[in-house]
């Protein structure tokens, strides 16, 4: 019988810290779902991450752990590519490519660009700039079909598409043209502290991000801390984001609807609210945290995956790129 060929699926994150929940909930928690169901690669983004100063040893530290987190999540070396981005040199080479097939103007209209540049403006560096470009490589050389992600990167996909169709009407079809994977519920979400700014690893604030190895107590101190509103009702509304950024998160790891979760609130207030959805949290976190612990511990398993996963990457990798150089004109051996 003939075997029919799985569609595709490219994501990465970025090892400047450890996952927050936002992460966690917009994109990792589905990238371990759709493992049946596609043919995934997932990457650690590492030459995304230096667009930002990093200190080389805590970035190293933390591109292990993260690989480490990717595996405890259920993410699984054998049936997916789990890969760090530097060790497939075709990453670069591509990403070059495409830098001159993306307009300036376009690449000046990426928001997250503007941010950057207004958070870091000691260090606004070409990477910052071209940042998308390599993106739209990682995506393109997998030929992936979809790419599961939050909405802050559905600007950078929209991008990655117009740079593959550009390059597929110039030169013939070349590649995929992807699909974002978006989950609405969760796509999105917002800071403890201040519920109209998203999530973020690098919030200066210690009690707006919970991040995915925090232990019970710091989860608890956390959501108990969390900004709300000056009602006491659970239920979504007009100047309710920060109530309703609980509810997300309480209905995507308990799998509830937000009408379930209004009645099971009814007539309590936000205190009880909020220890129910530390509790969840810290509930669905310690499995994996617990596995998170032994992988880390046994370096050698864990370069053995990073060193295959390389390999994968390269091998799914070679096709395109070759194919790409030989349409754009060089000699390829
Ligand atoms: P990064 O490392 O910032 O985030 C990883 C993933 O988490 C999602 N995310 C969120 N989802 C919901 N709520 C939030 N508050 C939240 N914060 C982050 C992000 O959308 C992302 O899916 N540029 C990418 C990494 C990357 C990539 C790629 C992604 C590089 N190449 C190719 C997909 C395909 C980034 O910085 O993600």
């Amino acid at each position: 019988m003939e075997e029919i060929k799985k569609k595709r699926i490219f994501s990465g994150i970025q090892p400047t810290n450890v996952p927050h929940l936002g992460n966690y909930l917009g994109a990792l928690q589905n990238w371990v779902k759709l493992q049946d169901e596609y043919d995934c690669a997932y990457s650690i983004v590492d030459l995304h991450s230096i667009t930002v100063r990093q200190d080389p040893a805590r970035l190293r530290r933390q591109t292990a752990e993260s690989y480490a987190l990717l595996i405890a999540m259920g993410i699984d070396p054998e049936k997916s590519i789990v890969f760090v981005q530097g060790h497939n040199p075709a990453h670069a080479q591509l990403s070059w490519i495409l830098s001159c097939y993306t307009q300036f103007g376009e690449l000046s209209r990426m928001t997250q660009f503007k941010d950057k540049s207004q958070k870091h403006p000691e260090n606004i560096n070409a990477g910052l700039f071209t940042y998308p470009v390599l993106m739209a490589a990682d995506i393109l050389l997998y030929q992936a079909d979809c790419v599961p992600v939050g909405i802050d990167q559905k600007q950078h996909l929209e991008l990655t598409r117009n740079i593959a169709d550009r390059f597929n009407n110039l030169y013939g079809e070349t590649f995929t043209v992807p699909e974002p994977y978006i989950v609405k519920s969760v796509a999105k979400i917002a800071s403890l502290a201040d519920p109209t700014k998203k999530m973020s690893k690098s919030d200066d604030n210690p009690n707006a991000t919970i991040f995915v190895l925090d232990d019970r107590d710091t989860i608890m101190r956390k959501f108990k801390r969390a900004v709300t509103d000056s009602g006491c009702e659970v239920r979504r509304g007009e100047g309710k984001e920060g109530v309703e950024n609980l509810m997300s998160i309480y209905a995507a790891v308990t799998e509830r609807s937000f009408e379930d979760i209004e009645r099971e609130f009814e007539g309590k207030g936000y205190g009880d609210f909020k220890t129910a959805v530390g509790e969840a949290v810290a509930d669905s976190l310690a499995p994996m945290q617990e596995r998170y612990k032994q992988i880390i511990a046994d370096k050698s398993y864990l370069e053995k995956c990073m060193k295959e996963g390389a390999e994968k990457a390269y091998k799914a990798s070679r096709k395109t790129l070759q194919k790409v150089s030989k349409k754009v004109g060089f000699i390829v051996l």
